[in-house]
């Protein structure tokens, strides 16, 4: 068994990585349970590499347990990224539960078509409205994940412009780097290649403009104020590129929205640079172009303010929320959308006898019932003060690691947070492709952490991390000393490598 199993890797993509030698011991225990089960399981798993489910063993998880989840074999590991982003109060919140299991025991379903709906939908809808303070807003949306929050997106911006008369201003422009989801315009939204290729993407409707990484795009010399400002003018170049007309008239620029996440996540957990926001904001305004704060995974505290607009001063046209908005237990997004917008779409509206638009579990019950509780618990608990009581110690912590020589940057704030790895402390200096993607350094990185039991998001050479709201202070030290652990098993990995390539 150890030697059929030896040269067989292990993990899943985020962790992909040939065990040898000392880590067999581990190896069995992973395989112990269900090996003929789950090897080539019938899951056409989501952003997994065909070969990753047939030639190895998923992690199953099956337990979950505050800032904890279990996989089958009873192992315990530090949910370090919250699942995706997603389980602010972690993994056995009682209260939420109970909210689900109320309302599936009143009215486990109604819909919310033709102005049919159920109180939960309502009650979730006012509380939204009256807990995003960064502008006043009008209307919510609900949806049942990030990307159809963001696919809504384009529709109500495309429905507004043609009740406004105006047909041709339809554009959008995001980032480099951004993840708006993956549905067929959440991915053409995001500024990720991996998302467009062999998938006919992005349409053509979407342009990209710079990713706002200071520490990667900066010229030499150049501030981040200064970056900023340069960032700004190329999303001004782009925006003329489309319709120089706007020149005179700003109503006649093809660009109908802007989308952006106040913190990147997804593309490496890029914090927007000093000033970014203001500047680009300013741009946007000046060309009529709607701002679209897709806060799906800064909403709710992640970054020590309720909503990511109110920590960089963003006033948003609409908004795209989601995860922490039901803390993940039951699957539930929103729209919020500005006075001004909704009530062109309800005069639009009135004029063709509905907005036709909507999916069957919109504001499903149980999924705003769930969802209630946890903004309920969000204000009781003060979780943007627990938030920044823990932050620090998450953010030293970790970036105490900064000098390792394989760290390129280590860079977040709040409960999130992203480690590039690079040689030479260079953004230029990417480690070898050569090496493989067994040996990947933020695979092997990944590996290491899963081995002493915490789970982390990897892509490519960048790890990620969003622990639940609720870390505790012991937990955030673990989750330190585990990383720590990783770091060093990682950088003896890579002296190895390149002494084998010398
Ligand atoms: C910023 C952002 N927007 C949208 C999405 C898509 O959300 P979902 O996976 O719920 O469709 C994600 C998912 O991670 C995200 O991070």
């Amino acid at each position: 068994m150890l030697n059929a199993l030896s040269n067989t890797s292990l993990f899943s993509l985020d962790s992909c990585f040939e065990f040898t030698g000392s880590y067999d011991n581990y190896k069995l225990k992973r395989y112990s349970f269900g090996e003929s089960m789950f090897k080539g399981h019938s899951m056409l798993a989501p952003f997994t590499a065909g070969w990753q489910t047939t030639d190895l063993h998923p992690l199953v998880i099956e337990k979950s347990e505050g800032s904890y989840v279990y996989d089958i074999n009873g192992k315990k590991y530090l949910d370090a990224l919250a699942g995706l982003w997603a389980t602010s109060l972690g993994g056995s919140e009682p209260r939420l539960v109970d909210a689900a299991i109320a309302q599936l025991k009143k009215l486990p379903f109604y819909h919310s078509f033709w102005n049919r709906t159920t109180l939960p939908s309502l009650d979730l809808a006012k509380e939204l409205l009256e807990m995003f303070t960064a502008r006043k807003m009008g209307k919510a949306f609900f949806v049942n994940s990030g990307s159809e929050a963001n696919d809504t997106q384009v529709k109500l911006v495309w429905y507004y412009n043609n009740a406004l008369g105006r047909p041709d201003k339809k554009k959008f422009i995001a980032r480099a780097k951004s993840y708006h989801g993956s549905t067929l315009i959440a991915a053409s939204l995001s500024g990720l290649p991996a998302l467009h290729q062999k998938f006919d993407l992005p349409a053509p409707f979407v342009l990209h403009t710079d990713c706002p990484h200071y520490w990667r795009y900066h010229l030499p010399g150049e501030t981040e104020e200064e970056f900023s400002t340069r960032l700004a003018k190329n999303l001004e170049q782009l925006i003329l590129k489309e319709g120089p007309e706007t020149v005179i008239h700003s109503y006649a620029c093809k660009i109908a929205a802007f989308i952006a996440e106040p913190v990147m996540g997804a593309g490496g957990v890029i914090v927007p640079p000093s000033t970014y926001f203001e500047k680009v904001q300013a741009v946007v305004k000046k060309y009529d172009i709607l701002f679209i704060a897709d806060e799906v995974i800064c909403a709710f505290g992640r970054l020590g303010t309720m909503f990511g607009c109110d920590k960089y001063n963003i006033k948003p046209d609409l908004v795209s929320l989601a995860k922490a908005l039901s803390s993940a237990y039951l699957p539930i997004g929103a729209v919020l959308v500005s006075p001004e917008i909704s009530d062109v779409i309800h005069a639009q509206s009135n004029k063709l006898g509905s907005f036709s638009h909507g999916f069957t579990y919109s504001g499903h019950p149980a999924a705003c019932a769930v969802a209630i509780e946890a903004l309920k618990i969000y204000k009781e608990r003060n979780i943007v003060d627990q938030v920044n009581k823990i932050a620090p110690r998450f953010q030293d912590g970790i970036k105490a690691f900064s000098d390792s020589p394989i760290i390129g940057e280590i860079r977040g704030t709040g409960l999130i947070l992203g480690t590039e790895f690079t040689d030479n402390k260079s953004p230029n200096d990417p480690f070898p492709p050569e090496w493989g993607k067994f040996n990947r350094v933020g695979a092997y990185f990944g590996a290491q952490c899963e081995k002493h039991g915490m789970l982390v998001r990897v892509a490519g050479d960048n790890i990620m991390m969003s622990p639940p709201y609720i870390i505790s202070q012991g937990e955030v030290d673990e989750l330190i000393s585990i990383y720590g652990k990783a770091l060093k098993e990682t950088e003896k990995k890579v002296q190895e490598l390149k002494s084998q390539r010398k």
